[in-house]
């Protein structure tokens, strides 16, 4: 090896690339099949070479998904394509070879290596789902005068019962959420954030460390809200570039599970320093912490200023856009922006790491039933977050029905983790969303913008870009059996003014492979019983 060679820049992703360098080297290409990973653990490969470069290579796949040769000492996953399946460069390189190498060689390693690694807390492979205290309760910290509606450890602990108790749990709503207005406004004498201690009605008595016992006890998560700048947007103190590590460290010995990242107070630089160094402070704690960077929403969110990229690697979610209010015209404004830049932030979005159009407040004030069966609908499509933000205690059922649909859930958790776009958006007011799920089913959501009466909106699956067929169709909402639907078959949905139908869809050939898989029995055994006889017949036909 010359040490003064230029080795060009990583990654180096095939074997000519890497075998002017180093002559004994031999690249593998595995083709993982993605599903077969969705939820990964995390495989640790030591590298033999100890002395100039003794750091473990961490991929994200499972070990028993792949066999991996004995002699891999160095390795690197490199996603080259954005479809179906991941493919891992894997360089091989013997024991001999790597230590006969010189040491610049090992710098080289070092950058091939680097130009990968990201975030692997191995969190958050499906969008988290769970209860978030800011959109409902703000910044209520009269405890003395409104108990049981004050930022406290009482409405946290109230919440935690309604997930453990009301059948939340078990549809994934786990994580319990702290938002702004929980600390003092003082650090302790170590420099340290603590909960209010002073207030005339103590906020967090037995500190946070005992809220998270009690929510983990019900087999839950509890989350923390920080503040990459000064202060909060709220006024209380926030995490500067040299408090990063105090909190981190601090959250993590409290047995936090979340931190969501606000950016008021800050600039661009502190930002750029400062989310990237507690994603690492993070990481080092040991405790898995699900990472929700405020970052891009504060920079607007879009390339050049935002990189979707750098976000995809060190964060597991991120507010692109501004803040969710209880009003219709604000959930419009969110689905509006994200589907206006859905060819940038579409993309961005996969197992572990979420773009995020903030909380639901379905259950509130501001949605009518059908606006919050469009709340639900668009969520669960572009493969949101779902963390609600309303009183659990008293909820009413046509909203807890809307939260609790299982096939809209199931859409939002597919394990494939695509996020769905807008397919088409029709002059008449009416736009159809589409999203790819595993098994080669989808789901569709056609969403009316109009203001007057139902509209009877015709298409066809061929019209929406399906391919020749016949399907199987389960309405999300009204939970019925569609009739099979050939591809050119026309048909015509009825559509609420600012609603949604939403339609869970799968090729009819499909249907063992797909009644077989865990996600959709439910809806499938269902489908199954009503159309037994229907689903022979059009297997004759196809
Ligand atoms: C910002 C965030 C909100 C909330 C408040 C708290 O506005 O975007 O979600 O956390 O701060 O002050």
């Amino acid at each position: 090896m010359n040490p003064s060679q230029d080795y060009g820049s990583p990654p180096y992703d095939s074997e000519e690339a890497i075998k002017p360098f180093i002559p004994s080297a031999k690249m593998d290409v595995y083709t993982l099949d993605k599903r077969a990973i969705s939820d990964p653990g995390k495989l640790t490969l030591t590298c033999l070479a100890t002395g100039f470069y003794n750091k473990d290579v961490m991929m994200s796949v499972r070990k028993d998904t792949t066999t991996l040769p004995e002699e891999l000492i160095m390795s690197s996953g490199v996603r080259l394509s954005d479809d179906d399946t991941y493919h891992y460069s894997i360089l091989l390189m013997t024991y001999k070879a790597l230590k006969g190498m010189h040491q610049a060689a090992a710098v080289f390693l070092l950058a091939f290596s680097a130009a990968t690694q990201a975030l692997d807390n191995g969190l958050m492979r499906t969008p988290p789902m769970g209860w978030l205290a800011w959109e409902r309760f703000r910044c209520d910290i009269d405890c003395d005068n409104d108990p049981q509606n004050c930022i406290n450890e009482v409405l946290f602990r109230d919440m935690a019962d309604r997930l453990a108790e009301d059948g939340w749990r078990e549809l994934g709503y786990v994580y319990v959420n702290i938002d702004d207005c929980w600390s003092s406004k003082t650090r302790d004498a170590k420099g340290r954030l603590q909960p209010d201690p002073k207030r005339q009605v103590l906020k967090f008595p037995g500190g946070i460390a005992k809220l998270a016992r009690y929510v983990h006890d019900r087999g839950l998560k509890l989350g923390i809200y920080g503040d990459m700048g000064t202060y909060t947007c709220a006024g209380y103190p926030g995490t500067t570039l040299d408090t990063i590590e105090t909190d981190a460290q601090t959250f993590a010995e409290w047995g936090i599970d979340m931190l969501k990242l606000d950016g008021c107070f800050s600039n661009s630089s502190v930002q750029e320093q400062g989310y990237p160094l507690m994603s690492k402070a993070l990481n080092a704690t040991d405790r898995p912490i699900g990472y929700s960077c405020s970052w891009p929403c504060y920079q607007g969110g879009l390339p050049p200023k935002v990189n979707y990229t750098i976000l995809g690697e060190i964060c597991n979610l991120w507010r692109n856009y501004g803040d969710i209010e209880d009003s219709w015209d604000s959930v419009l404004s969110i689905v509006d922006w994200f589907t206006d830049h859905q060819d940038i932030i579409q993309p961005a979005a996969g197992p572990g790491h979420w773009n995020d159009p903030d909380m639901l407040i379905i259950g509130d004030y501001g949605l009518s039933m059908d606006q919050s069966r469009s709340q639900m609908a668009l969520w669960a499509i572009m493969a949101a977050p779902l963390f609600m933000s309303s009183d659990l205690r008293t909820i009413n059922s046509g909203a807890r029905a809307i939260l609790q649909n299982k096939a809209a859930i199931a859409i939002n958790q597919d394990p494939l983790g695509i996020q769905g776009r807008r397919l088409i958006k029709e002059k008449s007011g009416i736009d159809v969303f589409w999203r790819p799920l595993s098994n080669q089913a989808s789901a569709l959501v056609f969403f009316s913008r109009r203001t007057d009466m139902p509209y009877r909106y015709h298409t066809s699956l061929k019209a929406l870009n399906y391919t020749k067929g016949t399907y199987m169709v389960y309405d999300v909402f009204s939970q019925k059996v569609q009739p099979m639907l050939k591809d050119t078959t026309d048909f015509v949905v009825s559509i609420n003014p600012t609603g949604v139908v939403m339609w869970y869809v799968f090729p009819a050939a499909g249907w063992q492979a797909e009644a077989e898989s865990v996600h959709f029995t439910e809806i499938l055994k269902r489908m199954m019983l009503y159309q037994r006889e229907e689903y022979a017949d059009s297997l004759t036909e196809l």
